[in-house]
């Protein structure tokens, strides 16, 4: 490929998403390819799609009909811009999508990206009979090969970066497409994850998420011959000082081992925050969904995580309107999120997914789920007012990401996940700093900084005076 090239990725859903679309420039850095400004500037566009609603589907296909204007007017500037689709639409969807839109040269799925360069070089050599016309070249292969083994070493320098563990599932809930569009699952052995880990720190990475779509069934092959499960990974990471702080997501309750979370117990550098998806808190509605786990196990779970580590803050996942579910059914899910109080949750309404068994069912109706959602909504934002107030007079050891949106102030997040901004210089990007918390606003945190910024991990960035210090919500 001919140097010079920019790539302008856009990524859609979620954060294994996100490490994708770093991974495909990474594929395309060595043969030439820069990072575009926009999709205005790019010689070739990628839309890393996700699956998982309705909703998020349509999104990719509205953004196809604005990119064929697009690819139309450079073509008449003489320029030819290479559109692609990625992610699990392209994987769901691969023929229909080069059918539908025939502008779009390439449609690959997520385990074969690193394919990339050698299908930029067969679209770009073949060139259209008209200028928006599409290669239509269609790779959704679950190769025998592993991506992972062929992908040059990663070049991000995120603060906080994401290290995909485990792909796939083979949990079947009956809402999901996930084990259809990502494949069984997977786990990658335990010794790439740590010299990944390694790479990231080396990159200035002071803290990794590791990433999997059901994250804590990481069955990996450590470099004692041995499976290791994510406690023993997590574990590993920490010892050999690869992360000064640890987060993963998204995690099973079925999946949720003794060795796990009694790792929440002895890692420190394990932030306490958990994304643990209830999903619902109907015992009727859990067994629909087949989730394996009724409400007791879940209610027992967090009590069993809250022993091991009693400041935990906890994250779910909801749907509500799934199939079956009544306004008795709803009432238990409220239950649910009244007993567990989160500090922050997602919740959608149910949306059929092609080819899934919840989807041939009858269906709650739109009024009733719309009314749950609301109700659901309305009860998560108190929830997480409630956690954010309660953090104020606290200090948090913040991790600072980015500059603010205000000149002077920076963003960064603390233990608990949320964002948090404070007034300081751009020198402590990077740095892990002692925050003293001011508000607790819907969303986020503000403070002021209690120290010029440190080294070192979180406990370490407090000063002796604020270690100890009940930063317990
Ligand atoms: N409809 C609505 N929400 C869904 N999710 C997954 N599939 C569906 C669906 N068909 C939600 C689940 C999951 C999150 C990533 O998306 O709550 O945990
Ligand atoms: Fe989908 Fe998660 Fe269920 Fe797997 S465990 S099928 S990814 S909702």
């Amino acid at each position: 490929m001919s140097s010079g090239k920019r790539l302008f990725v856009k990524t859609y859903g979620c954060q294994m998403n996100v490490y994708d679309s770093g991974r495909m420039a990474d594929a395309l850095a060595p043969h030439g390819w820069r990072a575009a400004g926009g999709p205005g500037d790019a010689d070739l566009v990628v839309l890393n799609t996700c699956h998982i609603r309705e909703k998020a589907t349509e999104k990719v296909f509205s953004e196809l009909g604005r990119l064929r204007r697009l690819k139309t007017e450079a073509a008449a500037d003489g320029r030819r811009v290479l559109l692609a689709v990625a992610g699990c639409v392209a994987q769901a969807e691969g023929e229909e999508i080069a059918a539908r839109a025939p502008w779009v040269d390439l449609v690959f799925g997520p385990q074969t990206y690193h394919r990339l360069p050698e299908m930029v070089a067969r679209a770009s050599a073949a060139p259209p009979a008209r200028p928006w016309d599409g290669a239509r070249l269609v790779d959704t292969e679950f190769p025998v090969e592993s991506k992972f083994d062929l992908l040059p070493e990663e070049a991000g320098s995120a603060v906080s970066a994401f290290l995909t563990v485990q792909e796939g599932c083979d949990k079947f809930c009956a809402f999901c497409v996930v084990p259809y569009t990502r494949g069984a699952e997977v786990s990658r052995p335990a010794a790439d994850i740590l010299a990944e880990a390694r790479r990231l720190a080396a990159r200035g990475a002071r803290e990794i998420v590791l990433l999997g779509q059901n994250v804590n069934a990481y069955h990996g092959e450590g470099p004692d011959g041995r499976e290791w499960g994510l406690g023993r990974l997590i574990r590993a990471l920490a010892d050999a000082g690869a992360a000064e702080r640890i987060r993963y997501t998204t995690s099973h309750p079925r999946d949720m081992d003794d060795d796990l979370a009694d790792a929440h117990r002895d890692v420190p550098q394990l932030m306490p925050w958990l994304h643990l998806p209830a999903q619902s808190g109907s015992d009727r509605v859990l067994r629909a969904m087949n989730r394996g786990h009724d409400a007791d196990f879940y209610l027992r779970l967090v009590e069993r995580l809250r022993e091991a580590r009693p400041d935990l803050a906890l994250s779910s996942d909801f749907i509500v309107g799934h199939p079956g579910e009544t306004d008795a059914d709803f009432a238990e899910t409220v239950r649910l999120v009244a007993r567990v109080g989160y500090a922050q949750a997602y919740s959608f309404k149910y949306s059929p997914r092609p080819g899934t068994p919840a989807a041939a069912r009858p269906q709650v109706p739109e009024e009733a789920k719309a009314e749950r959602l609301r109700a659901l909504q309305q009860l998560l934002a108190a929830q997480q007012a409630a956690f954010n107030k309660a953090c104020e007079g606290a200090v948090q050891p913040v991790l600072v990401e980015r500059a603010g949106k205000r000149p002077g102030q920076l963003a960064g997040r603390g233990p608990y996940m949320q964002a948090a901004h404070f007034d300081g210089p751009p020198r402590l990007l990077g740095e892990i700093v002692p925050v003293r918390i001011e508000a607790g606003l819907a969303n986020s945190l503000s403070g002021r900084a209690l120290a010029g910024g440190t080294a070192g991990d979180a406990a370490a960035a407090a000063p002796a005076s604020v270690e100890g210090e009940d930063v317990r919500p």
